[in-house]
C-alpha cells in the first residue's frame, strides 16, 4: 500500500501539542512533517524554533501544501470553526477535542460526508487506549452489549491519591492540573462532564447512536468526603468514576457517576491517570483495555496513530451508524442502587422505590436506596452540595 506524505498544520501547542511533536520526532516511521503550528500567545517561550509558529490560522487553513490539520486547542467552539474550515478546504483532520466532537457530532458527520475528507479522533477518548478503532474495526458487528469503565485520568488520579495515600482533594486536584492531566476548566473532569463527552463518542462508534451530552446523566467526585471514604473502606470497596452504556434491544442506557466497585474487580486495579474500558459482547464476553488516559506523550501517541492511519487513507466508516435501527434510543428509566449521604435538610425519601439500609451517627448520615435514573436526573435535591451520591456497580 502506498503511503501519502503528510504536511501537518497543528493548532495548539500545549501539553498535547508538545507531546505530539516529541513523539513525531522520536518516531522515524510516520510519513509526516510539521509545517506550521498556530498558537494564541506569540510571546510564550517555545521549545522549538519560532519559525514554526504563527498566530494567523489562515496560514494553515489556506496553505495548499498542508494536507492535514491537527486540532489540539481547548476552546470547543473555536475548534469547531477550525475543523469545519479545514474540511471545507479539503484537508484531513485529526482532533483530540471530545467536547467539540460530542457537542457537534451531527454537523461533523455532515461535513465529512459533503467534503469527503477523513476526520479521526482516537485521542479524544481515553487517550492512549485504541478504543475507537477497535469499536470501528473489531466490533464492526452488532454483538456488543455494553461499554463501561474509567474514562477520565484526572479523577482516577485524584481518587487513587485520596484513597491509597490519604491525600486531600484540593492538593491532588492541583497536582493533576500541574501534571497536565486536567482540563483547563477542571470542573469538566471532577463533575463527570469530560467522561460523559467520551461516552457520547463511544455511543456513536459502539451502537451508531447520536446523542446530545445533556441527555445523559452525570455526577462527579467533588463532593466525596472522609465519611464516604470510610464507608468504602469498611465495605472493602474502591470508588471509581465510571461511565457506562448498555444496550438492550432498541434501548440504550448511559450515565457517568462515582461508583463503588469491589476490590477484586479488575477496574479497582486501574490507578492514577490510567483508564480502563470494559467491553461486553455476546461471544467474547468481557474484555478490559487499560492504558494511560491523560498526559502529554500517551495522548500524543494516539494522535500519531491517527496521523499514521491518514497516510494510508484510513477513515472511519461509521458502520453502526449507517445500519442503525431507527428505533434505537437513549432511555433513562432503569433502576439503580445508590448510596446517599444526606443531612437534616433532605426530605426526598419518596423518590426512592425502596430504602435498603439507613445509618445515622454524629459524623454523618447515609442511606442506600433504589431509584430510577430519570427520577435522579430530574431531582432538585441532587444539586444540593451537602448531598453526595455514589452508585453501586450493577446494571
Ligand atoms: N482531562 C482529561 C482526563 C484529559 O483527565 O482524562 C484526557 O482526555
Amino acid at each position: 500500500m502506498t503511503k501519502n506524505r503528510l504536511k501537518l498544520g497543528i493548532f495548539g501547542f500545549g501539553v498535547v501539542g508538545t507531546g505530539l511533536y516529541q513523539v513525531l520526532e522520536e518516531t522515524g516511521s510516520v510519513a509526516a512533517n510539521v509545517k506550521k503550528i498556530c498558537i494564541k500567545h506569540a510571546d510564550k517561550p517555545r521549545p522549538i524554533d519560532k519559525s514554526y509558529f504563527t498566530t494567523d490560522q489562515n496560514e494553515l487553513l489556506h496553505d495548499p501544501e498542508i494536507n492535514a490539520i491537527v486540532e489540539l486547542i481547548n476552546d470547543a467552539e473555536a475548534a469547531f470553526e477550525i475543523v469545519s474550515e479545514a474540511m471545507k478546504n479539503g484537508k484531513a483532520v485529526v482532533s483530540a477535542n471530545k467536547k467539540m466532537i460530542a457537542e457537534h457530532l451531527p454537523e461533523l458527520l455532515a461535513l465529512e460526508e459533503k467534503y469527503q475528507v477523513p476526520f479521526l479522533y482516537e485521542a479524544s477518548v481515553c487517550a492512549s487506549i485504541p478504543i475507537i478503532r477497535n469499536l470501528e474495526e473489531y466490533y464492526d458487528n452488532d454483538l456488543l452489549t455494553s461499554v463501561s469503565g474509567i474514562f477520565n485520568g484526572s479523577t482516577n488520579f485524584i481518587l487513587t491519591k485520596m484513597i491509597d495515600e490519604n491525600a486531600s482533594y484540593p492538593t491532588v486536584l492541583k497536582e493533576a492540573q500541574q501534571l497536565g492531566f486536567a482540563e483547563t476548566d477542571p470542573t469538566l473532569d471532577v463533575e463527570g462532564i469530560d467522561p460523559k463527552y467520551k461516552l457520547c463518542i463511544i455511543l456513536f462508534h459502539a451502537f451508531g447512536l447520536v446523542t446530545k451530552p445533556e441527555q445523559i446523566f452525570n455526577f462527579g467526585i467533588s463532593r466525596i468526603n472522609e465519611f464516604d471514604l470510610t464507608f468504602a473502606l469498611q465495605r472493602n470497596y474502591a470508588i471509581k468514576l465510571i461511565a457506562r452504556c448498555n444496550k438492550q434491544d432498541d434501548e440504550i442506557t448511559g450515565f457517568c457517576a462515582p461508583t463503588f466497585i469491589k476490590k477484586n474487580d479488575p477496574l479497582a486495579h486501574v490507578k492514577f491517570e490510567y483508564n480502563g474500558v470494559v467491553l461486553e459482547s455476546a461471544f467474547s464476553e468481557h474484555q478490559l483495555m487499560i492504558g494511560k488516559g491523560a498526559g502529554s506523550k500517551p495522548t500524543g501517541s494516539a494522535i500519531l496513530s491517527d496521523i499514521s492511519a491518514l497516510t494510508y487513507d484510513y477513515k472511519y466508516e461509521n458502520k453502526k451508524y449507517s445500519h442503525v435501527d431507527k428505533n434505537l434510543k437513549l432511555v433513562n428509566h432503569g433502576e439503580y442502587t445508590v448510596y446517599v449521604r444526606y443531612n437534616d435538610d433532605f426530605h426526598n425519601f419518596n423518590d426512592f422505590n425502596e430504602i435498603i439500609e439507613q445509618f445515622s451517627s454524629p459524623q454523618g448520615k447515609y442511606f442506600i436506596g433504589k431509584i430510577n435514573l430519570d427520577t435522579l436526573f430530574n431531582s432538585q435535591w441532587i444539586k444540593d452540595a451537602k448531598v453526595n451520591i455514589i452508585f453501586f456497580n450493577q446494571v
